[in-house]
């Protein structure tokens, strides 16, 4: 039987009270959670922009609904405050270097220039060879601090190729293997045996700690 909450079973749950809580331990907590990876995208008079983002879920089934966190500051946000509309494209193994310029500083112009992508039917681009995309109305917005949380209503989506999707975990990209473990990219592998531990054909070494990730840049990552 399950014994009634105490308090120090409560405190026994984080490491510090709340206000003690860094920056850097909340991402290297946060990093433990593996996400694929989106681009979402929006367009509002004749202009586009587009950025990596694995802050997106999905909220309910009927209406289908989907929310992205976007940090205020990006290119993109004002975009899609603007135009209450965003699209989000959900990327393959064979997409990180398109995750990698949608995360990058370079202009919202730039971005674009020799990807491949068609519109939807409402305007937003959606990035050919995406696993899947939808397009969303944005339905209600939240402001937490440097973020706004858009929830979408999806009123288009399109189902792509079945592919090994792009994973992002402890600040790497990764990408689930045949065997059932994640093959970490660029070199390393970390496969687990169904009854065994935790091995590495390739590579040496465990994860990276989530401070020393690739993509661990403050303007290039959200906790
Ligand atoms: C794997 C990955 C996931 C990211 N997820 C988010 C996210 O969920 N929200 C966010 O605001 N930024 C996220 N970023 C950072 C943005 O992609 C980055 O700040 C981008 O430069 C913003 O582009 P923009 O200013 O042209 O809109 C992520 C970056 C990477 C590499």
């Amino acid at each position: 039987m399950a014994s009634p909450p105490s308090k120090a079973r409560s405190s026994s749950r984080t490491s510090s009270p709340p206000s003690g809580i860094s920056p850097e331990t909340f991402r290297s907590v946060m990093g433990r959670f593996a996400t694929g990876v989106t681009v979402v995208t929006a367009s509002h008079r004749g202009r586009d922009a587009g950025m990596t983002v694995n802050a997106f879920l999905s909220v309910s089934l009927e209406p289908p609904t989907v929310l992205v966190a976007l940090n205020a500051k990006a290119d993109t946000t004002p975009l899609v405050e603007a135009s209450h509309r965003f699209g989000v494209n959900l990327l393959s193994a064979r997409q990180l270097s398109l995750s990698e310029r949608f995360a990058s500083r370079r202009p919202s112009s730039e971005k674009f220039e020799g990807v491949r992508f068609h519109r939807g039917p409402l305007g937003s681009p959606l990035l050919d060879g995406s696993l899947g995309s939808f397009e969303c109305k944005v339905v209600q917005t939240v402001t937490r601090s440097t973020h706004r949380l858009f929830l979408g209503q999806v009123v288009a989506m399109e189902e792509g190729k079945e592919e090994l999707p792009l994973v992002f975990w402890r600040s790497e990209y990764a990408r689930p293997s045949q065997g059932g473990g994640l093959v970490m990219s660029p070199s390393r592998v970390l496969d687990r045996p169904s009854n065994g531990p935790a091995r590495r054909p390739r590579g040496v070494g465990g994860p990276r700690p989530a401070s020393k990730g690739r993509h661990d840049r403050k303007e290039a990552r959200d906790p």
